[in-house]
């Protein structure tokens, strides 16, 4: 045992190694599994070290509550639907907030104890005593406030994900100059326990940065919270690296440091698949504009577009040579994806090309559709990302498109006047023929009319995803209606 605590940074170096690859794995379907894989070894080998490197841990209290977090976890883990993962990652996170708060407060009380007691009565004792610098000092300033604005802004944002009375959207003109009010004293409060090392000014500032992160985040509109998660992801990560300075453990500096800056890049990838700035998503809500870019109101012109039965959308995705099927939001709602995999593997039966075309934002969280393709078994190499499948939509018969409708809006690459304008869509209004399956002619996410809907080309198919998809299976099986 003796080894593990003489070599424990190289084993922490081992674990950082693994956790980088677990990133790269996690970054394609493919791989995903041997990512989680190298995860899981990566954190047992630094939970394993840390034990022998902890100067007189209480074994007991530790793995109490590792059991205890073991078992929640798991049950969690075990029964948690899909729909409900962002809430519940959000939920994760407030965890890691409030555990950074947690050892900033337990070294500052542990610190002074050991003040009070004297250092020369700890050193008669054998104790190393170190006055707190101001380096360190400073690590758990920015630790401690990181941590409880991740914790009380992650709160809220599963709340707001899991539709929760008190998470209370607030709104009004008052909102912008109360959030100000309480940064300004936060970082006075922060400045002052950095500068004198005063208790009252640490718990001010922990006390209104709990306050600070409800007041953030509270304006925000609820279909904006999959970025405002991702973002509290980064904060849970730099608040664990700051913690990892104040505990001298490199291994937690450099976990921190990666979800930090894997999830700021994911929270960039969103915005910018959204066409929205982050500025705009964490402050559009308080300065009193709408969170997410809706249509203005106004009278609603009435178009003309053609619908068809799933009988006619069978017979000819079954005639076709190429299909492309574009799933959305709608897919998931209307969990329909086990019946889209039956239907795209009877359309090979019959000779038929079928691929998935899948937008980065497509559905309410990243990846999502992925992970309902996955779940359904569809083979990965059938499915394509926006980037290699939009110059193939020209030469493609036919493209389903199933409950989407943002990411093949044509007015972001058409309509400079779209609020939408700019945001990098599925061109599928370029297939030879159009198929669209959804309830209604009602918006999407965006609340944005779609030329699609009206194009020449186009086929509306109403109708709930999974039945309507269902019956176009019967159809060609031949053994509908
Ligand atoms: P949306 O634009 O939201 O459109 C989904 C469509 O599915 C709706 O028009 C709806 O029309 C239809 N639908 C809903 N339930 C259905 C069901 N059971 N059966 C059939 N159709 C159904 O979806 P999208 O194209 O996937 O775009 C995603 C949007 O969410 C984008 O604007 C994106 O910016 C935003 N967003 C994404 C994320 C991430 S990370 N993915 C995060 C936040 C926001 P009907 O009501 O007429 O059926």
């Amino acid at each position: 045992m003796e080894f593990i605590r003489e070599y424990a940074d190289w084993f922490y170096l081992i674990g950082a190694v693994l956790f980088i690859l677990t990133l790269r794995g996690l970054s394609g379907p493919k791989t995903a599994i041997a990512g989680n894989r190298y995860g899981m070894i990566a954190m047992a080998i630094a939970v394993v070290t840390t034990f022998f490197v902890a100067e007189n841990p209480v074994v007991w209290m530790i793995l109490a509550a590792m059991a205890a977090g073991a078992v929640v976890g798991i049950a969690r883990a075990r029964t948690v639907p899909m729909t409900q993962m962002p809430e519940t990652v959000a939920l994760m996170h407030s965890l890691v907030g409030l555990a950074a708060v947690l050892i900033a407060v337990a070294a500052i009380i542990h610190n002074n104890k050991l003040v009070e007691l004297g250092p020369d009565l700890l050193t008669a004792n054998g104790v190393t005593f170190h006055e707190m610098s101001k380096v360190h000092l400073f690590e758990l300033f920015v630790g401690c406030f990181v941590g409880a604005i991740t914790f009380t802004a992650s709160v809220f944002a599963y709340g707001k994900l899991a539709a929760k009375k008190w998470a209370k959207t607030i709104s009004g003109g008052w909102v912008k100059p109360v959030q100000a009010l309480i940064f300004i004293a936060m970082l006075a409060a922060g400045i002052h326990f950095f500068l004198t090392g005063s208790m009252t000014s640490f718990w001010a500032m922990t006390g209104l940065a709990l306050a600070f992160g409800w007041v953030w985040i509270a304006p925000v509109g609820g279909g904006d919270m999959p970025v405002v998660v991702s973002l509290l992801n980064s904060f849970s990560g730099w608040a664990a690296a700051g913690i990892g300075f104040t505990l001298e453990n490199n291994m937690l500096i450099v976990a921190g440091s990666l979800v930090g800056s894997s999830g700021a890049i994911l929270s960039y990838i969103m915005c910018k698949a959204m066409n929205r700035s982050i500025i705009n998503v964490l402050f559009g809500g308080a300065m009193g504009g709408a969170a997410a870019p809706t249509a203005a109101a106004g009278a609603q012109v009435q178009r003309n577009y053609r619908s068809g039965s799933a009988d006619d959308a069978g017979f000819l995705m079954s005639n076709a040579d190429s299909v492309v099927i574009v799933p959305g939001y709608g897919m998931a709602q209307g969990r329909a994806q086990n019946a889209v995999k039956e239907l795209a593997n009877l359309l090979k039966e019959q000779g038929v090309t079928v691929r998935f075309a899948i937008h980065p934002v497509a559905g309410r969280m990243p990846g999502h559709m992925n992970v309902l393709l996955a779940e359904a078994d569809v083979p990965y190499e059938d499915i394509l990302e926006m980037d290699e499948i939009n110059s193939d939509f020209p030469a493609t018969d036919v493209v389903l498109v199933i409950g989407a409708n943002d990411v093949v809006n044509p007015a972001a690459k058409d309509d400079p006047n779209s609020p939408i304008y700019g945001m990098p869509i599925l061109e599928a209004h370029k297939a030879r023929t159009i198929m669209v399956i959804k309830r209604s002619m009602a918006t999407g996410y965006a609340g944005l009319d779609n030329d699609l809907f009206y194009n020449d080309k186009t086929m509306m198919i109403f109708g709930d995803a999974k039945k309507v998809v269902e019956d176009m299976t019967k159809a060609i099986n031949g053994t509908g209606h």
